[in-house]
Order: structure tokens, then C-alpha cells, then sequence
């Protein structure tokens, strides 16, 4: 049975077509209360772990959960998890209206749900009107009013910003917010951090279908160290005495300069000026956070190099945490302290909720792998499929711990 408890859990999930590793040992949990932020470029793996999580794709091996039970065993999924993976799938000539009473129907969802969750999303007056001529925003939010209409408990959204403008952005931000603090479980992908930044609790930041950061946001944003840049006549004695006075996270820049860590530019003059080295600049540098996800990003499309690198010593490095991918990330098995219960999360009227809570848990960063290891595929990846709120698959046998690779869903598996 489903545990009712709100929780993604995502195990050692792989996917392999053909040559192309798409998702390699991805581990993460999403707790209720809260707003997940699934972030990594394009190519990286994003809607791929979104597809098995929603029973789309078989995985080559791990497993998902949501409720503690995977997708195809939830009975009737539409009422537990909410998903959009694109929002391209309406019939062109179906009025919006029409386009979610059927979808109504195969949940076993009353028709003037239909009216309810248009409101909600901000297309009432816009409930007659063919889906064909719809902007891409519009599409976007009748394809989250489609996902909305079992009033899930969960809502998994793939790139859900895109096409949106400002100021649908703006009220997808609060929209989300609200639902996570009514107690109930967001997951949204993006390939831009700053475009989900302010919505998002906690990330998980992969690259190239491997995890390169799991952890409270604000970790991520602690991990940013500012640096010193100076422009010294003598870099080497100038290093040399910031060494004497035990400042040791220096580094040469690329344009002669020295990168200091841990100091301040009044520490660095006052060093300077005793070793008797004249400067000709200094400032203080500090990285802004979309910086370090490209840092931990970068590297998509490119040879070996920069694969996997986490941010060079003495600039935003990361907490020896050690969390090797593929090893299940400790600390996330309990929802965090603080979050509210469950209310009643009425439409239309997105409650206050609890207050925001930190995050207690450690953040997790990967190790970078030692060498490359894949030859990565550029295509594009396939048309996706809408699957907001489908009627419920066969009962299937698989017990959620058991061998995984065979989760026997229907036949959307690929
Ligand atoms: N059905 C498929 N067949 C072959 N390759 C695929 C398929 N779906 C995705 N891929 C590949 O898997 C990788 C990850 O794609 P995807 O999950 O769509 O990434 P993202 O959503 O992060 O942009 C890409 O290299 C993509 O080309
Ligand atoms: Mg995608």
C-alpha cells in the first residue's frame, strides 16, 4: 500500500538508450512541505528521471517511488501525483474546458473540477476557447490545470517556466510555494537556476545524468566564498608572506594576478605593505550562485577537461562531503522538522501555510568523476508525451524493492 506520506524517493535510477547514458546512479529524495528544484543543462537527464518516475520509461536498473509504492502501483495515480512533462499534447480544435473534462472523466473526477482548476491556473476566461490557439504560457498552465485536477498530493512538472512570461513566472513562483506549504510534494525541472532560484527549498543538480549537488539551497548558496583579487608587483613574495601570516588558499589567476581565500582586502594591503610589495589593484570578487551551477554544469558537450569539476580550490569549494554518486545520500529519510501538516489545500485559494523552515540536513556533492565516460549523443531528445493525470495502469506485481529493472508497467516503456 501507498504510504500516503507525500515522498519522492529516487534510488540508483539508470537509463541507457543504446550507447547514450542518460541518467547514471541518480539518488535523491523529495520531502513533502517543500519545493525540489531538478536543475541541469539541456541533455543532462532532467526528463528522462521524470518519465520513470512517472512510469514512462522503464528504468535500466534502480527505482522510483512515490508513496513509498512506484508510479504503475499507485491505483489511481491522477489523484496522487500530478505530472507534466510537456505541454505540447491538447487537441488542437478541444476547447480547454473539453480538454480537462476528459480528462475529469478518466480519473473519476466530477466536471466542475474542470472549472475549478481552470480558475485556479488563471485561464477562467479562456475555458471555451480551442487549445490549438493557445500561447505556449497558456499551454503551460492548462497542462498544470490538467495536472491539478485529481488535487494531488503531488505535483511533478518538467520545465514548467518555459514560455512563460514575468509575470506568469511570478505567479507560477507563488502558485508553488503556496501548494508546497499546504504540505504537499513539488518537483520541477529547469535548465536555468536563476529561473526557479526563488521558488525552490532544495536542489538537485545534475549533469550529463549524473548528481553533481543535492542539498538545501542555502547550502549552495553558503559554499559561495568571495576571493580577494590582487595585482601585486611581486606575486611570488607577495604569496610568500600571505603564507607567513597563514594565509594559504592563494592561487595564481590566469592573467597574473593572485586569488586569495579567507582574507580581506584590508588583511591582503596590510601583508603587502609589510613585505614591502606594492599593488596595483585589489578587489573583492564573489561568485553569484547561477556562476557555480554553471560551474558544476559546464562541460555538457565538451571533452574531457572540464567534465564533472567542481569549483576550483579556493573558489566556492564545496564541503568535503564525499557523497559519491551512486551511494544512497544519507540523511533525507525523515521530513524535515517544522514543515506543516497537510491542509486542506483548497483551489483557488492557496493557503498561507506553515512558515519556511531551513533545511537541516547536509548538502551532498558528488565527486567528480576521474575520467569521462561516456561519448555522449547530441541528438535531441524524443517528442515527450503530456502525461497529466492518466487513467490508472494495470495492477502490476512488482514488489517496489524487488528487481527493478522489470517494473512491468503498460505500454508506454521504452
Ligand atoms: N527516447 C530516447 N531515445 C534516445 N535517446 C534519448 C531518448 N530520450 C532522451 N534521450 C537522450 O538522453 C539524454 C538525456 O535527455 P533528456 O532526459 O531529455 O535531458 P533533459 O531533459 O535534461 O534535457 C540526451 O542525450 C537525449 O538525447
Ligand atoms: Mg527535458
Amino acid at each position: 500500500m501507498q504510504d500516503g506520506s507525500g515522498r519522492i524517493v529516487v534510488q540508483n535510477l539508470t537509463k541507457h538508450f543504446g550507447q547514450v547514458a542518460a541518467v547514471q546512479n541518480l539518488s535523491f529524495n523529495v520531502e513533502p512541505g517543500s519545493v525540489t528544484g531538478f536543475l541541469g543543462p539541456n541533455g543532462s537527464g532532467k526528463t528522462t528521471t521524470l518519465r520513470m518516475l512517472l512510469g514512462l520509461v522503464r528504468p535500466t536498473s534502480g527505482w522510483s517511488t512515490i508513496n513509498g509504492q512506484p508510479f504503475e502501483r499507485l491505483g489511481n495515480p491522477g489523484r496522487i501525483v500530478g505530472g507534466v512533462l510537456e505541454a505540447q499534447g491538447f487537441h488542437p480544435g478541444r476547447t480547454a474546458r473539453d480538454h480537462l473534462r476528459v480528462y475529469a472523466a478518466a480519473m473519476g473526477v466530477a466536471d466542475q473540477r474542470a472549472d475549478d482548476v481552470l480558475n485556479l491556473v488563471g485561464l477562467g476566461a479562456a475555458g471555451n476557447r480551442a487549445a490549438g490557439g493557445f500561447s505556449l504560457g497558456m499551454k503551460q498552465r492548462l497542462a498544470l490545470a490538467t495536472a491539478l485536477l485529481g488535487d494531488p498530493q503531488v505535483l511533478v512538472l518538467d520545465e514548467p517556466a518555459n514560455g512563460l512570461d514575468p509575470e506568469g513566472i511570478a505567479w507560477l513562483r507563488s502558485f508553488l510555494k503556496a501548494f508546497a506549504q499546504s504540505g504537499r510534494t513539488v518537483l520541477i525541472s529547469s535548465h536555468l537556476l536563476a529561473e526557479v532560484e526563488q521558488t525552490i527549498d532544495q536542489v538537485v543538480i545534475i549533469s550529463r545524468g549524473q548528481t553533481m549537488f543535492y542539498g538545501p539551497l542555502d547550502e549552495l548558496r553558503k559554499s559561495q566564498q568571495s576571493r580577494v583579487i590582487v595585482a601585486p608587483a611581486d606575486p611570488q613574495k607577495l604569496a610568500v608572506a600571505l603564507q607567513e601570516a597563514r594565509i594559504t588558499n592563494v592561487s595564481p589567476t590566469p592573467d597574473g594576478k593572485l586569488a586569495i581565500v579567507g582574507a580581506t582586502i584590508q588583511q591582503v594591503g596590510d601583508i603587502a605593505a609589510q613585505a614591502g610589495v606594492a599593488l596595483y589593484g585589489v578587489h573583492e570578487e564573489k561568485a553569484d550562485l547561477e556562476q557555480l551551477f554553471f560551474r558544476l554544469t559546464s562541460g555538457q558537450y565538451a571533452g574531457q577537461a572540464p567534465y564533472g569539476q567542481a569549483p576550483p580550490p579556493g573558489w566556492g569549494a564545496p564541503p568535503q562531503q564525499g557523497y559519491a554518486p551512486g551511494t544512497p545520500p544519507g540523511g533525507y529519510q525523515q521530513v524535515p522538522p517544522g514543515y506543516a501538516p497537510q491542509q486542506g489545500y483548497a483551489p483557488g485559494t492557496p493557503p498561507g501555510g506553515a512558515p519556511q523552515q531551513q533545511w537541516q540536513q547536509q548538502a551532498q556533492w558528488a565527486q567528480p568523476p576521474a575520467q569521462e565516460q561516456q561519448a555522449w549523443s547530441q541528438q535531441p531528445s524524443g517528442p515527450l508525451q503530456v502525461q497529466p493525470a492518466p487513467p490508472p495502469p494495470p495492477q502490476d506485481p512488482t514488489p517496489p524493492s524487488g528487481d527493478q529493472s522489470t517494473p512491468g508497467a503498460g505500454g508506454g516503456h521504452q
